[in-house]
């Protein structure tokens, strides 16, 4: 691990916070057994990452499946997070898994295409200044000394996850290689039914309208906030600082536009164009806040 700030370290190309994984156990998912009934959730920090595992395992949950986890981040993991979760080889079929990490770093099994991937994106403004606020609350990560410094830090990649810019392109453009559903964020606000239609659809699940009313309705923002198995607010003192902040923030798209200036706007919106235009990729950046 090669340290870059005193709460970032750098393993194969890729930041890690200080102390989260070892080495040897990010080289040994390489060689990490897949099944093909395994179901994964892939995306950049602060995109919706929880949001989507609540959707799947409640999917999956209305579909039949059982354990006895009190948590989502029990129920559905995080491959590059396995302490204290027991070994995830014992695990009954089928195993739900969350990632951060870029494919080069993902077992080499999913490329047998059977493995299901949903990879969620959010335009990066509205990621950036999600992330921003939680490396405030998130006692693992240093709280940034003003917004202009953190945007800097951000645009260099040198936030856990590395760069929005390099993990969107390295999943994008090897999606051939992968049994892989792209949503966006923005998408799922717009209409949330439909995103939950679209991975029902794409796990090979039949349920029935009144299933999924009953999955939107436990997804909704407000429902998700005071869902005690679902809002990660079971986090200890020591790894939250609960009066600067929650999991379930805001939720909404275009908050980036009362915290950027016209200048960092204009800077981000050339990078991004800099390092974007090869890709088709049709993001949202803003929307008029829908009612909830
Ligand atoms: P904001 O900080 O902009 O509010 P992740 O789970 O990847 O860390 O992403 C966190 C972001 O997803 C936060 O964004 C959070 O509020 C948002 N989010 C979580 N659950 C949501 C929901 N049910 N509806 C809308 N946004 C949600």
């Amino acid at each position: 691990m090669e340290p870059v700030t005193p709460y970032l370290c750098r393993y194969k190309g890729y930041i890690f916070g200080v102390g989260e994984v070892t080495p040897e156990y990010i080289d040994s998912l390489e060689t990490f057994e897949i099944r093909d009934s395994d179901v994964f959730l892939v995306t950049y920090p602060k995109s919706g990452t929880i949001w989507t595992q609540q959707i799947m395992i409640l999917i999956n949950e209305e579909d039949g499946m059982k354990d006895d986890y009190s948590t989502n981040m029990d129920k559905m993991p995080w491959l590059e997070y396995p302490k204290g979760r027991g070994d995830y080889a014992k695990r009954p079929s089928p195993r739900l898994f969350c990632s951060h990490l870029t494919p080069a770093l993902m077992p080499l099994g999913l490329k047998d295409k059977k493995t299901k991937i949903v990879y969620v994106m959010r335009n990066p403004k509205d990621n950036l200044i999600s992330y921003f606020h939680f490396c405030h609350f998130w006692n693992q990560l240093e709280s940034p000394k003003s917004f202009d410094d953190f945007m800097e830090q951000y645009l260099k990649g040198l936030v856990t996850g590395s760069s929005w810019f390099d993990h969107i392109r390295e999943w994008y453009t090897n999606r051939e290689q992968y049994n892989i559903l792209f949503l966006t964020y923005e998408d799922m606000i717009k209409d949330l039914r439909t995103a939950v239609q679209k991975i029902c659809t794409f796990l090979g699940k039949n349920l029935d309208d009144r299933a999924i009313d009953r999955i939107v309705e436990r997804a909704t923002f407000k429902n998700m906030k005071k869902d005690p198995c679902a809002n990660y607010e079971f986090f200890p003192e020591n790894y939250i600082n609960r009066e600067k902040g929650s999991f379930l923030r805001k939720g909404v798209v275009g908050d980036w536009k009362t915290f950027f200036t016209v200048a960092q706007s204009e800077t981000f919106d050339q990078i991004y164009q800099e390092r974007m235009r090869d890709l088709p990729l049709k993001l949202t950046w803003d929307l008029k806040e829908l009612p909830r």
